[in-house]
């Protein structure tokens, strides 16, 4: 009945902002900020955690909203005699609630790693069986946030009710103690939390982690989207494509507070280049996955800079209405890349304010002109063009147009930017709601062009490159 109810909602959502609030107050939009993981790993310690923060700061970048500074995996050492978490006091000397006294001051969250096991993914002590200790001391370090991982489970998985029971535990503990913790569920998309999570967690990871390739194929990231769901090993080295591949399944089940989590960022780690970073991070916008950036703040370039600052890209994550673009089309093409991978594609969705966002991707290895279809675009609203909408014309704003240039971005990171007013939008002054209530026009992209009833937009898109674009009616 529960579940029923739930998908009610979904659907409901899906052209109204009504925020569905299932299990507390947070990620009401996806969440966003840093996690260690992907640049540094076990290498952790209290010096780049704060020293993170302080760039994160610095850049701009807590101010567009990457709020939350996570830390992964292999911050602890064991138990004392009662059974508390201990932390490292090597990596971590001040103490826990220390950083998170130090981050708060700054103006960011804490997020803290735990694992729905007996031990964690790198051999420390899991909260399986301590769930409602650990809780209690998460709350009483003042975290905001908590990464639930699912190494060593004891093989408590398999299905849907023992998967969910395990992790629902954890989410009651933290509940009990009364702060509110946002709950990232990282179970790889085992037993399927898409069908079941919305009322347990504020996210789950719903495939292998990622690995910083656009399209690599990977024998120990075994299933593709081609088998959609059905996936009895979720692996690990999984490309970008991969992961948005699996998802296009069932993403639509992502719900104000309740988000699929197709993992964290990999932009500015070195892997892909310009224009496939550029794809990879708007897909992770436009179907509202977290926006977790995994690279090392410290190490910025410029690209990656006007990469993740974007506020075009961030108002479509940050969207109010919360409702994750679906992909209408998918067709493979012959000019594939060295790794035999050759697709096209085009995603669209509800945008605040009546507006539409449309995805043309190619992902063959070659620039190519792409179209798509008001019919196509707005397919949900009414089949084979009979919805209202095919029959009206659109204003097309580019949302990459504005992208800020290399030179500002150079004095971002040099410190001796004066006035980034045309490239920011600052979030901690107005919320993106509020600035797409007002027409901000950081928010809306470039005007580009219109596209007529009936109509299809047509557009250039060089090898694994995207157009990200806002249709707003004229
Ligand atoms: C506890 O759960 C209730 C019901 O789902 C929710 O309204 C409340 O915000 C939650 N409190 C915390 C601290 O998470
Ligand atoms: C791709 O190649 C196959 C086999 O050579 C051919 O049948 C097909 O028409 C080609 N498709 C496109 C889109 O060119
Ligand atoms: C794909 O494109 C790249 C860059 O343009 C090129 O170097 C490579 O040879 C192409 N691969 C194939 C299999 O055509
Ligand atoms: C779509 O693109 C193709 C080229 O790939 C072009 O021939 C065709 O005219 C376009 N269709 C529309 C409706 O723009
Ligand atoms: C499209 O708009 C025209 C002009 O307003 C109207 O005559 C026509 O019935 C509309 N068609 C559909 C399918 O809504
Ligand atoms: C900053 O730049 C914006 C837009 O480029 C301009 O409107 C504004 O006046 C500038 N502000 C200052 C203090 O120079
Ligand atoms: C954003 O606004 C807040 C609140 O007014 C201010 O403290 C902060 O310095 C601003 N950030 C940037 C990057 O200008
Ligand atoms: C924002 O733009 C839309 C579409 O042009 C318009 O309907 C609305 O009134 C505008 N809102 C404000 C506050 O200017």
């Amino acid at each position: 009945m529960r579940f029923s109810l739930v998908l009610t909602a979904m659907v409901t959502v899906s052209r109204s902002a009504e925020a569905l609030y299932p299990i507390n107050e947070l990620a009401v939009t996806p969440a966003m900020g840093w996690n260690n993981w992907n640049a540094f790993g076990c290498s952790v310690n209290e010096d780049l955690l704060l020293s993170t923060a302080e760039k994160v700061a610095a850049f701009g970048l807590r101010d567009v909203g990457y709020q939350y500074i996570v830390l992964d995996d292999c911050w602890s050492a064991g138990r004392d005699k009662d059974g508390n978490l201990l932390h490292d006091s090597e990596k971590f000397p001040h103490g826990m609630k220390y950083v998170a006294d130090r981050l708060h001051s700054l103006g960011f969250r804490f997020g803290m790693y735990s694992d729905a096991g007996s031990s964690t993914c790198g051999q420390y002590v899991g909260s399986l069986g301590y769930e409602k200790q650990d809780a209690k001391t998460f709350a009483s370090w003042d975290v905001d946030y908590l990464k639930y991982d699912n190494c060593f489970n004891e093989g408590l998985s398999g299905t849907a009710k023992i998967t969910s029971e395990r992790y629902r535990t954890m989410g009651h503990a933290l509940n009990a103690t009364g702060r509110q913790i946002l709950y990232s569920m990282c179970n790889w998309g085992e037993d399927y939390p898409w069908k079941w999570a919305q009322t347990v967690a504020n996210s789950w990871r719903m495939s292998g982690d990622i690995y910083d390739s656009f399209d690599r194929p990977d024998p120990r990231c075994p299933c593709t989207g081609d088998e959609g769901y059905d996936c009895s090993f979720p692996g690990f080295h999984c490309s970008a494509m991969n992961i948005l591949n699996k998802a296009a399944a069932f993403v639509h089940t992502s719900t104000p507070g309740a988000w699929n989590d197709l993992d964290m960022l990999e932009v500015g780690n070195g892997g892909m280049d310009d224009e496939e970073y550029k794809t990879h991070f708007s897909m992770w916008a436009a179907v509202k996955s977290p926006l977790l950036m995994g690279n090392d703040i410290a190490a910025l370039d410029t690209k990656t800079l006007s990469i993740l600052t974007n506020p075009a890209v961030l108002a479509v994550s940050q969207d109010p209405v919360g409702s994750p673009a679906i992909r209408r089309w998918r067709y493979y093409v012959n000019d594939t890349d060295a790794y035999g991978q050759g697709e096209i594609q085009m995603w669209s969705g509800p945008l605040f304010g009546g507006d539409q966002l449309v995805a043309l991707l190619n992902a063959g290895n070659s620039t190519r002109t792409m179209n798509a279809s008001l019919a196509d675009i707005f397919y949900d609203y009414g089949p084979e063009g009979t919805a209202p909408e095919v029959n009206e014309s659109w204003d097309i704003h580019d949302l990459w147009a504005n992208r800020m240039d290399d030179a500002t971005a150079q004095n971002v990171i040099d410190d001796t930017a004066t006035n980034l007013t045309a490239f920011y939008y600052n979030a901690t002054e107005t919320s993106y709601k509020d600035g797409l209530a007002a027409n901000n026009t950081l928010l809306l992209g470039k005007l580009t062009g219109t596209v007529a009833a009936g109509g299809a937009i047509e557009t250039v898109l060089p090898r694994h490159g995207i157009a990200l674009l806002r249709l707003r009616k004229r």
